[in-house]
């Protein structure tokens, strides 16, 4: 952690729509989930207001009353309080608008109509707690809001004319939680601040947006990313706005870490435990190529793989544009034919879902797909794998790669946001000095994945060579102590 010494009773409350272990669509649960602990280190206690969606409150076991709204657009809402995985928890509990079948935002497929006016009111209670506290008492000094949909949360506070101080942070700026401007009202915004150096995005109402406006702070997940978003490329429409923001040294970019915790290969007990050599002993772990080889035979079986010549890549995703799934299409032909195999979990996008599957069945031994959600099967493909694949078109931090890294499966990623800030290229340079981690692509593209597969394969038929590369990953620093340092000064500095 930081080297100042702080005091121990600053109060962060943090907003989000989804937090590990409780519910995860994506890697922003894993940052909300693992933060708080992260921050405990630098004096700073969190609570995370997230929405009870449906079985959650039963999930928490005991919980208390901390706050009632009587009515929380459209029904009466209670917050409820619970310790839960080391976690505390404010339950936002409004059946009107969340107890509802299906993920968190959807249900087959469909975004609720509704889903603006849903984050809306998770904002307008994070504002509430800001404003008045909870039942025992506890206020914040600091909000931190998470993506567009906590991003009304500084807009309400701005309005109320509160000083608590806010970060925004972005986790990806492609999702903005637009709607049309005949909401503002039942959104609770005023008509006046339509306009486009506030609510207004090309004639409707951004909610992200209305977060980078009025936040007294703007991150996001990766120093890269910051720099990608100020540009039309990357920024998705809001380069101007968070340009504005940089300008004003407000903007920092504060790579994401992983927890340390649940991702450790020499405890996970979701796979045949192992330890990168020299590391503390760990009684039940072996040593990595006994563990790796151990773990890539169970995966190979349950994925009815023969074993391979060459690395067997793993892909844990969600399926779409953004993750370059069309690349991977395009490529993967080329390495299984040169011996490589491939095991892949993901869902989402039925035209993804569908090529990864006619893939499978055209090479039937050598890929194997499993369209779905499947936390544990996660960490085993990652503990079994020698190659973990992210061709994302834009990665504002990604996760899959780091624990690619700390589980030995070396990444092979687009050179782009946090997966530039993450891993490092295997070229004549870094093998020579020491300090390469794995492969970039040659270019965002079909031929540009192949390539640098060719280039990991060549590098895997070397043993030597590629225990070392493997074993450099395992090491390399993934954890949240320098990151959670950057945001506890980040706050502190807004006090
Ligand atoms: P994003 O948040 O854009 O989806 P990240 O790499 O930051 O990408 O985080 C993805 C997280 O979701 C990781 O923890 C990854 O292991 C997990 N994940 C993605 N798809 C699945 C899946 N189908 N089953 C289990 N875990 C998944
Ligand atoms: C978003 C991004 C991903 C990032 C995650 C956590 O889902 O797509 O790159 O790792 O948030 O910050």
């Amino acid at each position: 952690m930081s080297e100042s010494p702080r005091p121990s009773s600053r109060r962060v409350l943090s907003v989000a729509s989804e937090c590990a272990p409780l519910v995860k669509t994506g890697g922003l649960a894993d940052v909300v989930g693992a933060l708080p602990a992260a921050l405990a280190a630098g004096g700073w206690e969190s609570r995370v207001l997230l929405p009870a969606y449906p079985g959650l409150l039963q999930r928490v076991g005991a919980t208390t009353s901390a706050f009632v709204d009587d009515d929380l657009f459209g029904g009466p809402a209670e917050v409820r309080r619970a310790r839960h995985a080391g976690l505390d928890l404010l339950l936002l509990d409004a059946p009107h608008l969340f107890d509802r079948t299906g993920g968190p935002y959807e249900v087959d497929g469909r975004e609720h109509p509704d889903n603006a006016a849903r984050f809306a009111a998770l904002s307008w209670v994070g504002r509430s707690i800001a404003l008045t506290g909870t039942d025992d008492g506890w206020r914040p000094d600091v909000v931190h809001a998470h993506d567009w949909q906590a991003g009304l949360t500084p807009s309400y506070l701005h309005y109320a004319g509160s000083a608590v101080p806010t970060v925004q942070t972005i986790h990806n700026v492609a999702f903005q939680g637009l709607v049309g401007a005949d909401q503002l009202d039942r959104l609770r915004l005023p008509v006046w601040d339509f306009h486009p150096e506030a609510l207004e995005y090309y004639g409707r109402v951004s909610a992200l947006k209305a977060g980078l406006v009025h936040a007294h702070a703007v991150t996001t997940v990766s120093p890269t990313y910051a720099q990608e978003l100020t540009g039309e490329e990357f920024g998705f429409g809001l380069e101007g706005v968070i340009t504005a923001r940089r300008d004003r040294g407000e903007l920092h970019g504060i790579l994401n870490g992983i927890d340390e915790n649940v991702w450790d290969p020499a405890a996970d007990p979701h796979v045949r435990p192992y330890a990168a050599d020299g590391s503390l002993p760990v009684a039940t772990a072996s040593d990595v190529a006994t563990g790796k080889a151990r773990n890539r035979r169970v995966l190979l079986r349950e994925f009815g793989l023969d074993k391979p010549a060459g690395p067997l890549a793993v892909v844990v995703t969600r399926l779409t544009h953004q993750k370059g799934i069309d690349l991977l299409l395009e490529a993967l032909p080329g390495f299984l034919r040169a011996g490589g195999a491939v095991a892949v979990l993901g869902s989402g996008d039925p035209a993804c879902e569908r090529g990864l599957l006619d893939l499978e069945a055209r090479f039937p031994r050598a890929a194997g797909v499993r369209i779905g959600y499947d936390e544990p099967l996660s960490h085993r493909l990652y503990a079994g794998g020698d190659l973990v694949l992210v061709p994302s078109r834009f990665e504002p931090c990604g996760l899959t790669q780091m624990y690619g890294l700390r589980y030995g499966a070396v990444p092979v990623v687009t050179a782009t946001g946090g997966l530039r800030d993450t891993v490092v290229d295997a070229g004549a340079q870094t093998l020579a000095d020491g300090t390469a981690t794995g492969f970039h692509l040659d270019g965002t593209t079909g031929p540009g994945l192949a390539s640098a597969l060719e280039r990991a394969t060549q590098l895997y038929a070397d043993p030597v060579e590629w225990a070392r590369l493997r074993e450099r990953g395992m090491r390399s620093p993934v954890g949240w102590s320098t990151s959670a340092a950057r945001y506890a000064d980040l706050f502190e500095s807004l006090v």
